[in-house]
């Protein structure tokens, strides 16, 4: 549709993100129409010209393309099912994460149901969207993907890994998976510097650059996990082994739990058991991707 008719938008799930997607839609110039399963959660957007459905059904009948942002799968299952007849013949943008075979899934019934299917990941927080620093992932319909894309790009910045709708979700979870794991290091840090009494604000600004200072070695690791070969360069497991037993025992000496240090270790000393102690840190990929077969 030409940006003088912009496409109507109807959003099931306002949640903190739905709200801030629907909002940005919006904003975007997109009629836009929404609803959620619990009264009153529309009563901002409403303020700000937004159409409330009164029903799910009646949201979907609004507007050819239909955004769902829900809690997880389950609650995607529940809503739209009921909804396939409406739905039939429109686009679904379905950002609520999912895992990958999730995703696959409610392509697969999607398309049963005469339903174009677009899936989304958001790597973003509510106050991020519509702004450049945020992200979003998607998968499944190539032709929804690029005739939409402008109003994808209100949420942030649209980025399409082809038609398998599960690839997106695949990404965002790997990414997700990321940032947890190096917060729970983070967390681990703070919790020494703490345990002599200090604050950890000196410690965590610390802890920023010189995590992202360490970050400029992960091209390199990539090349290690994509070729297998682990020939070490500079430090060996071995090396590291002695590290993270340091570190153990530092956390063991300052009285605090040793939980994400010691799943690093268990990664490490599985390799070093299987010989590979002269080999790269980054073969700790082979322990993770192999947790029955680790050698
Ligand atoms: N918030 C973030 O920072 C963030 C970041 C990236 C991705 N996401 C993803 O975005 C999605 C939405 O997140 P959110 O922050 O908006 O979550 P939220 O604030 O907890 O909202 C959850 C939404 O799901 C609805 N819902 C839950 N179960 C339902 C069911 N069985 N049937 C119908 N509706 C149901 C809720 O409706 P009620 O109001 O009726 O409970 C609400 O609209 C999630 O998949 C989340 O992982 C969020």
């Amino acid at each position: 549709m030409s940006e003088q008719h912009p496409t109507p938008v109807s959003v099931l799930g306002l949640g903190a993100m739905g709200r801030a997607i629907a909002d940005a839609i919006h904003r975007g110039g997109h009629p836009t129409t929404v609803w959620n399963r619990t009264a009153g959660r529309a009563d901002s957007l409403v303020a700000k010209g937004l159409a409330l459905a009164p029903t799910a059904t009646a949201a979907v009948e609004a507007s050819p393309v239909i955004v769902v942002c829900l809690l997880d799968d389950a609650s995607v299952r529940d809503t739209l099912t009921p909804l396939a007849d409406s739905l039939a013949g429109r686009l679904v943008i379905n950002v609520t994460t999912m895992t990958p075979q999730q995703a696959r899934e409610a392509a697969a019934w999607a398309a049963e149901q005469g339903i174009e299917y677009l899936a989304g990941a958001i790597m973003a927080i509510p106050q991020m969207i519509g702004l450049p620093v945020a992200s979003l992932l998607y998968s499944g319909s190539t032709a929804a993907f690029d005739t939409h894309r402008p109003l994808l790009e209100l949420l942030g910045g649209a980025r399409f890994f082809g038609s398998d709708a599960g690839r997106a979700a695949l990404y965002d979870l790997a990414l997700l998976g990321s940032m947890y794991a190096m917060f729970a290091g983070v967390a681990h840090g703070a919790a020494m510097v703490a345990s002599e009494g200090l604050p950890t604000a000196e410690f965590v600004a610390m802890a920023g650059p010189w995590i992202s200072a360490m970050t400029t070695g992960l091209p390199r690791h990539a090349e290690y996990f994509d070729s297998g070969d682990y020939a070490a360069e500079v430090q060996s497991l071995d090396f590291n082994k002695a590290a993270l037993d340091t570190i153990a025992e530092a956390s063991r000496e300052q009285g605090v739990g040793t939980d994400v240090i010691a799943a690093v270790q268990t990664l490490i000393d599985r390799q070093v058991a299987a010989g590979h102690g002269k080999d790269s840190f980054a073969r700790i990929f082979e322990s993770i991707r192999h947790p029955a077969d680790a050698s």
